[in-house]
């Protein structure tokens, strides 16, 4: 167990409170640590979401890290894709008209590589396609990217935790230096959280959600970031997580997700969290940049 005693926190305290943006800009001067800005899906309000040209577009922008969604296909294949079924962010409806609900699991490799996932976003975009593991990941290591990768609904791919390590070792990204600096590994699965860090501990991890603080000593003992959607905590929340070691004996880290405007990233910086997954990351980093929260020192 490495839970540290949490020391003017108590209780569950998740919910809103009014926080102004003359004090988030006090907050700022009181606790100067600068939030990672973390591009949800790539830089998804600029590019269709889980796509090469999403974390170019981050690229671009100078960010560094990264997030995506991995699930698996019918023969068993990893691919980039939030969405278990195919057709909201895929031409797949107009290709394949009788094989609704257009679930990932029930298409081939060979199938998926078909469809066209970017005109749906954009004409520019047309003829993007949905990404293996294996192809995104070379295009994370050729732009120097870091990645924040999630095990998508992991319950309907029985051993995908095995399978996208294993990946990933294949593409070279779990030697110390990746899986130190570079690597997280999230879930809304406890249990998949929990699988990840008993197959690799070296790996840092994310449980997505909002746990109780009275929760937080369990999930403590396998993963090292709480990362809560935005509207569901508060500066309280955000100390309470902060107040427990996580994993590998450091104070438990916030990621909070999808903030996509200004405003609301220097409130959240204010309530200290560690990092803000975001559509908009050159509007988040330069929000939090601006309001002078400074890069921690390495
Ligand atoms: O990384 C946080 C965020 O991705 C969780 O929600 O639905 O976008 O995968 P979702
Ligand atoms: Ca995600």
């Amino acid at each position: 167990m490495h839970i540290r005693p949490v020391a003017a926190v108590t209780g569950a305290l998740v919910g809103l409170t009014a926080f102004s943006l003359p004090a988030a800009a006090a907050q700022a001067a009181d606790h100067p640590h600068r939030p990672v800005t973390v591009a949800h899906r790539g830089a998804s309000a600029y590019a269709p979401e889980n796509t090469i040209a999403s974390i170019n577009a981050a690229h671009r922008m100078g960010i560094d890290w990264v997030e995506n969604d991995v699930q698996r296909t019918k023969d068993g294949k990893l691919i980039v894709m939030h969405d278990t079924t195919l057709n909201r962010t895929t031409n797949v409806e107009e290709l394949y008209p009788n094989r609704s609900p257009w679930k990932i699991s029930d298409f081939t490799l060979g199938e998926i590589r078909k469809l066209d996932a970017g005109s749906w976003f954009g004409e520019k975009f047309k003829g993007e396609r949905v990404p293996t593991l294996e192809r995104y990941m070379d295009a994370v290591s050729h732009n120097h990217q870091k990645l924040l990768l999630e095990l998508k609904s992991p319950e309907l791919y029985p051993g995908i935790e095995a399978q996208t390590i294993k990946e990933l070792r294949r593409e070279g990204w779990m030697d110390r230096q990746h899986v130190k600096r570079r690597l997280i590994i999230q879930s809304f699965n406890g249990d998949s959280v929990k699988k990840v860090h008993e197959l690799r501990p070296d790996i840092k991890t994310g449980f997505l959600g909002t746990p109780a603080v009275a929760d937080l000593p369990k999930y403590a003992q396998f993963t090292d970031q709480i990362n809560p959607s935005h509207t569901s905590i508060n500066m309280a929340y955000v100390s309470a997580v902060h107040a427990f070691e996580g994993a590998h004996g450091r104070p438990l880290e916030v990621y909070t997700w999808t903030v996509n405007d200004a405003a609301t990233a220097k409130k959240v910086a204010g309530w200290g969290v560690d990092g803000i997954i975001t559509n908009k990351p050159d509007v988040v980093r330069d929000a939090v940049k601006d309001a002078g929260f400074q890069v921690p020192a390495a």
